[in-house]
């Protein structure tokens, strides 16, 4: 089959996201006019009183697989259901391939969705669920079979053509959903939790599924999750949402090691997050850190992840010093996980995969890591 999207092999690695709205980390450079499928602008969404989505700015490159990422209620859905057409604007403009489509419906943009719960035609078998769309588009009978027995190869279905979605697991229901929004060749595919009904295991069948078609076909992927870790896994930009904004955009990367605000810091991955006070280039912390991080002076929030501590043994100095007594041990096999109690109060979860004798609960334990491995966010940027 052949997608009507950009190749893999025609992007450059510089490919880059560029966004105005919010509080944002990572790329801001500029993209060239023809590398951006989807341009979103000023882009809002009103319920009433409520802004479900505040004015967002946004360019998805083509061939990029974006994950929009956030809790609950904080507008993934609706921003992904304005850019494919089933929700109107309150205001903004939306762009696909430099075209203004704001006004037009669903079935005229380039654009496909997959909905959760998959939406599948529960009398159709999965050959005739497939050919719907091309049917309805009147293309003549060989060239559907041809595309629907491409997509279903796409997405490993031979030999469940003429199966009833009833009798299909919810894997092969989903890849079904999936192949039935490929076939229509869209430039951009809109995916709105499409693997949140899946089991642990199936879940992750089917993202290295999604990845593997993702690099198949080349195309734009937006992909929206509640889950840190799928987006994670996926994604190669991130974009992190909260109460109707985008808090972060940059690569999974950036997210995880240079989280812009306190709340990307604590929803990505797991993250120590110490209170102290940044004066003349030097953090004190509240936890007894000093170290030095520049930056303008006032109030901010050291953030460690556990995988970047590391117990000190007797006599080994780090960049970055504390103790603590420990509260928990936890052992996982791999490493062994300590939640101590440090002077300030707060916590600090330690990951140690030293294998060195195990502390035991009531002892006091140093811990340190590099300068490197930790991210100073300013009060300010909450
Ligand atoms: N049709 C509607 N009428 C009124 N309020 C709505 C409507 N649709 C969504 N909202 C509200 O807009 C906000 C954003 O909803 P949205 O569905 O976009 O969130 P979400 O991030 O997709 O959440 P979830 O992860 O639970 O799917 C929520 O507060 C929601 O209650
Ligand atoms: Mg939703």
């Amino acid at each position: 089959m052949s997608f009507r999207v950009g190749t893999v092999e025609l992007r450059g690695p510089d490919r880059k996201f560029t966004t105005v709205s919010g509080n944002l980390g990572g790329h801001r450079g500029g993209m060239a006019e023809s590398d951006i499928a989807v341009r979103v602008r000023g882009l809002s969404r009103r319920y009433g009183a409520l802004t479900a989505v505040h004015p967002i700015d946004l360019d998805i490159a083509r061939g990029d697989f974006l994950a929009i990422l956030g809790p609950s209620g904080c507008g993934k859905t609706t921003l992904l259901r304005m850019i494919g057409g089933f929700i109107a604007p309150s205001a903004g403009r939306i762009e696909v391939d430099g075209v203004d489509v704001t006004q037009r419906g669903p079935e005229m943009r380039p654009v496909n969705m997959v909905f959760q719960g998959y939406g599948l035609f529960p009398h159709m078998n999965v050959r005739q669920n497939l050919g719907y769309g091309l049917k309805l588009k009147k293309l003549d009978r060989v060239a559907i079979d041809d595309r629907v027995q491409k997509a279903i190869a796409l997405v490993q279905l031979a030999g469940y053509e003429d199966q009833m979605p009833a009798h299909l697991s919810g894997g092969q229901q989903q890849r079904v959903a999936l192949a039935r929004a490929l076939i229509m060749e869209p430039q951009v595919l809109l995916l709105d939790e499409p693997l949140a009904a899946l089991d642990l295991k199936l879940r992750q069948t089917m993202q290295e599924e999604l990845r593997r078609i993702h690099r198949t076909i080349g195309g734009t992927f937006v992909f929206v999750t509640h889950d840190q870790g799928e987006a994670l896994a996926l994604a190669n930009r991130i974009a992190v949402m909260k109460d109707g904004r985008i808090e972060q955009l940059g690569t999974p990367e950036e997210i995880y090691f240079r989280p812009a605000t306190h709340f990307v810091a604590g929803f990505i991955g797991e993250a120590n997050l110490l209170r102290g006070v940044r004066r003349n280039g030097q953090v004190e912390a509240a936890a007894g850190i000093v170290c030095p991080a520049p930056g303008p002076d006032g109030a901010v929030a050291l953030v460690a992840r556990p995988e970047s501590t590391r117990r000190l043994a007797p006599g080994e100095v780090a960049e970055v010093e504390l103790s603590g007594v420990v509260e928990e041990v936890i052992f996982f096999g791999a490493h062994v996980r300590y939640v101590l109690a440090l002077a300030s109060g707060e916590k600090l979860r330690v990951q140690d995969s030293s294998g060195s004798t195990r502390a035991v609960i009531g002892e006091r334990m140093r811990v340190g890591w590099n300068t490197s491995a930790q991210r100073v966010i300013a009060e300010s940027a909450r």
